[in-house]
């Protein structure tokens, strides 16, 4: 496709849409992939993909394969869905909580999200959803962003108490966040400082894109 190939010297917009929630969504080529953004950072495919795959990676593909119930808070474009389908080949069930229906339209019409049969899409605040569900995760992927603003309840204990109590046994939560000052370095250590070490063990990956930093838990009972 000529457009993909033009793309590995300039990206090429496609689609732009103003979502009430997310402000500016695009669609674009960019070195020869289709990657989603918002108005100033990638959100789905392209960095934001490499990202995840690379905490999914420190978890391990063999534990991965073995799962039965993974939740994604945060979905938009669902290249961490892409990731765990067709290059993992986990087969379990995938249950996806996003909050903005617009960027889900796109999802499906750009990225085909809708003919994933074992993904199931809620259109929910995350927040809302971890309080109301009645289920157990094998793994938990909060991957949520306003545009580059993470909302201030992903830090807060309640949430991450009770973001800890729907896993399973063995399971593990993978938080991609975004550092951009000092404030939010002291506000990661603290978020791992207050994770209970009698039942779970926490640790911050060294860094791959220098805005992430993935936290990644784990129970160990
Ligand atoms: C970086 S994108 C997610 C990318 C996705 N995980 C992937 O693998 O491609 C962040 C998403 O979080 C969503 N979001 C923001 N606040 C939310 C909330 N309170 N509940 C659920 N989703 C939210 C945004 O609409 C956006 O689609």
């Amino acid at each position: 496709m000529i457009q993909k190939l033009f793309s590995y010297i300039v990206p090429i917009k496609i689609f732009k849409k103003k979502s009430q929630r997310s402000k500016i969504i695009e669609v674009t080529w960019a070195n020869g992939e289709l990657v989603l953004d918002s108005e100033n950072t990638n959100y789905s495919y392209g960095s934001l993909q490499r990202i995840l795959r690379y905490g999914l990676r420190n978890i391990g593909y063999d534990a991965i394969l073995k799962m039965d119930h993974i939740l994604l808070l945060g979905v938009a474009g669902g290249s961490v869905i892409k990731t765990l389908v067709d290059e993992i080949q986990y087969k379990g069930k995938i249950t996806g909580v996003e909050i903005d229906p617009d960027i889900i339209k796109i999802a499906n019409e750009y990225f085909n999200l809708d003919q994933i049969k074992q993904l199931e899409v809620i259109i929910d605040d995350a927040f809302e959803f971890v309080l109301k569900t009645k289920n157990k995760y094998n793994l938990i992927i909060i991957d949520i962003f306003e545009d580059i603003k993470m909302p201030n309840f992903l830090f807060e204990s309640f949430f991450s108490e009770r973001i800890c109590s729907l896993l399973q046994s063995h399971g593990f939560v993978l938080f991609n966040t975004m550092i951009l000052d000092e404030a939010h370095n002291v506000r990661n250590r603290k978020y791992i400082s207050e994770i209970n070490p009698k039942l779970f063990t926490s640790k911050m990956l060294p860094r791959v894109e220098v805005h992430n930093e993935l936290i990644i838990i784990e129970k160990v009972v």
